[in-house]
């Protein structure tokens, strides 16, 4: 059966999914930073700076109304700001994790970002009313990987853009290389680091019960997005999917 949600350990359904999501991001939100750079000797630094370059022609636009949705402590949302002309329309930047987000908004707050505490699959914002959402290692967390796409397609103006980078699981040697430090070395920096089981033990599974790229691909045709591509990042370690809601 496809993935239709992230299933932390012990969670239920939707609702006590994303509330252990929640739970879980407010409990590291302190190491997060550290974590993240550590774990990823800072590649994520590139990921997220390619990200905005794909995006630079509508960034361009001061005009135009931009959410970074799951922003947690605010890095993708600073890649993205770096590529606003001065006196552009703020963007927003929004996240369910009150821990994660206050953190970010002491990086961004007052520097052309606004933060939004809001849950990626009820946004508080009008139909049609953005020209794009950019999501940085967030979706995969989501309960319910559809409901989020079309959440995203209602607020999107038509021709508005989407971007999601996460996680994926690259092949041949490589991925058999990668999957020993992803799946057993990671997550015992992470224990030792936060202090937490649970966190770093969930990220490897969250990754391999993520859909694949075909399936990924399939599922946002499938909810009404056209121009849906995939471009792997660091030998598919992460990757961006981006699409367009049509005009
Ligand atoms: C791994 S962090 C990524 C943070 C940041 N975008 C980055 O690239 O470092 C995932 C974030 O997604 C947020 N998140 C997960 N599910 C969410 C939801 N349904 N609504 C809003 N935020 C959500 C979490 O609170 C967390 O801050």
């Amino acid at each position: 059966m496809p993935a239709t949600g992230a299933k932390p350990l012990g969670a239920e359904d939707e609702v006590s999914a994303a509330r252990s999501v929640q739970q879980m991001f407010n409990s590291i939100a302190p190491r997060y930073d550290l974590l993240n750079h550590v774990l990823s000797a800072n590649i994520d630094r590139l990921w997220w700076w390619r990200t905005a370059r794909r995006f630079r022609s509508v960034l361009a636009r001061p005009n135009a109304a931009v959410l970074d949705i799951c922003c947690g402590t605010g890095d993708m949302t600073m890649a993205l700001l770096r590529r606003r002309p001065s006196g552009a329309r703020p963007i927003l930047a929004a996240d369910f994790a009150h821990g994660m987000l206050s953190r970010g908004a002491l990086k961004f707050g007052g520097r052309g970002a606004v933060a939004l505490e809001a849950d990626a699959l009820h946004l508080p914002l009008r139909p049609a009313s953005l020209d794009l959402i950019v999501t940085a290692f967030g979706f995969r967390n989501l309960a319910n990987y559809e409901a989020g796409l079309r959440e995203f397609h209602r607020v999107l103006k038509p021709g508005g853009q989407l971007g999601i980078l996460d996680f994926s699981e690259p092949g041949g040697l490589i991925g058999k290389a990668y999957a020993v430090y992803f799946r057993r070395v990671l997550p015992a920096i992470g224990r030792l680091i936060c202090g937490k089981e649970g966190p770093y033990s969930y990220l490897p599974s969250s990754v391999g019960s993520f859909p694949p790229p075909p399936s990924m691909l399939a599922l946002m045709r499938s909810v009404g997005y056209e121009q849906c591509s995939w471009k792997p990042y660091t030998f598919g370690i992460a990757g961006l999917y981006t699409a367009r809601r049509p005009e």
